[in-house]
């Protein structure tokens, strides 16, 4: 009965998605090309940006070489460079104000995940004056024109810069707040190699295998996709299949880090309609309770998801497996494959096969996390119940 529910729920909700404006960001792509920032920005008519960072980028001196072209197209702007890893409502607050005491009129997102979150929530509490974030949490809440949102990503992973979510931080419950409107999606994306050929191997590896895996689990998932979804699966797939490695070995290859970035693009727009799985139901919650990296825990647990699946996953596994390049005599051999060379991948990348920090005294509460988010919004191949899960987090902790 449970199952049947997820699955009427999911035809349901598939419906409704054909009603929503679904769109994708403009890039502007290559090296150098964060410095043709400002004459876009100047072309659209904004006087007047607000750029939302951190320290540590600002610190690193990455923003140079924009803020230098800004000067040159006569683009004005503002900072605020106060985002934390978990952005909190605070930061939302703090930026809000300065983007109101500068008059700015379209908002430049400087960073990581936290950052384009941190952005997005700034927007939204422009147009949504007298709402607490809390109250705009869940999906399609805020149904309203942001000002402009400008992306420029400095990782190659979350793909937050072509996504409608925005995660924020609430300080006095500590409750992380997800905010999701398709009026979050950023309108362009800046795709510049330049911006993340100094990133260390480790996170070059981590945030990579978080791309995957929304590609990985977008496209097992199949049910709200349409075409381009599942040729944007493929093709993150396929880029990160032939660069991932190549990026993690060498930093300083641009045209890898370059073909990383598109991949992370491509998978965070297929799964902002397909929606994630499993992976990320329970790697959320290792987060909340342990602080494990989203990237770590994508990685550790995709493999472990994919094969738990079993069957119901070989199809889609398998034609995963052909855009590689893979052989077999048939779908479950191609998917074990596919499954394999993730296995294989992050050995070579020293990323874990399990995870030691779950305490036996957490996993119920993680199973009522990770059953909470994943059901019944997530179109999984294979509906779990606690058992499953239970199961899943034996493997993790092997
Ligand atoms: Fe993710």
């Amino acid at each position: 009965m449970y199952k049947l529910y997820c699955r009427i729920y999911q035809s349901i909700f598939k419906v409704g998605m054909n009603f929503l404006p679904w769109r994708m960001p403009k890039t502007l792509e290559g090296p150098g090309s964060v410095k043709e920032l400002p004459a876009l920005i100047r072309k659209k008519h904004f006087k007047k940006v607000l750029i939302v960072t951190d320290k540590v980028l600002r610190e690193l001196g990455l923003l140079d070489g924009m803020l230098e072209a800004m000067d040159e197209a006569g683009v004005e702007y503002a900072i605020y460079d106060g985002v934390q890893p978990n952005p909190t409502d605070v930061n939302v607050f703090e930026g809000l104000e300065i983007y109101h005491e500068n008059k700015c009129r379209a908002i430049v997102a400087f960073g990581g995940g936290s950052a384009m979150d941190c952005a997005k929530a700034i927007g939204t509490m422009h147009v949504k004056k007298n709402k607490a974030i809390q109250q705009l949490q869940g999906t399609l809440k805020v149904l309203r024109k942001l000002p402009t949102i400008f992306a420029v990503p400095t990782t190659a992973g979350t793909g937050s810069e072509t996504t409608i979510a925005s995660v924020i931080t609430i300080v006095a419950t500590k409750h992380k707040a997800s905010i999701n409107d398709i009026c979050l999606m950023p309108k362009y994306a800046v795709l510049d190699p330049e911006l993340i050929a100094g990133l260390p191997p480790k996170v070059t590896a981590i945030t990579g295998m978080d791309a995957l895996c929304h590609a990985v689990e977008a496209y097992t998932n199949s049910t709200y996709n349409t075409k381009l979804e599942n040729e944007l699966a493929e093709k993150a797939v396929k880029l990160i299949y032939d660069n991932l490695y190549r990026s993690y070995c060498d930093g300083s290859d641009l045209e890898a880090r370059n073909n990383m970035q598109d991949a992370a693009f491509y998978a965070g727009r297929a799964f902002t309609r397909g929606c994630v799985g499993y992976v990320h139901a329970v790697g959320h919650t290792l987060g909340g309770l342990y602080g494990t990296p989203h990237g770590l825990a994508m990685s550790v647990i995709l493999p472990h998801v994919m094969r738990q699946f079993g069957s119901a996953a070989h199809e889609r596994l398998a034609r995963l497996a052909e855009v590689c390049g893979m052989e077999g005599a048939n779908d479950a051999e191609k998917a074990e494959k596919f499954i394999c060379w993730i296995e294989d991948l992050k050995e070579k990348m020293d990323i874990p096969v399990g995870l030691d920090v779950i305490q036996d005294k957490d996993v119920p509460q993680i199973i009522r996390w990770a059953m909470k988010e994943g059901n019944p919004l997530y179109p999984v191949p294979v509906i779990w119940k606690k058992k499953d899960f239970k199961k899943l987090i034996d493997t993790i902790r092997q």
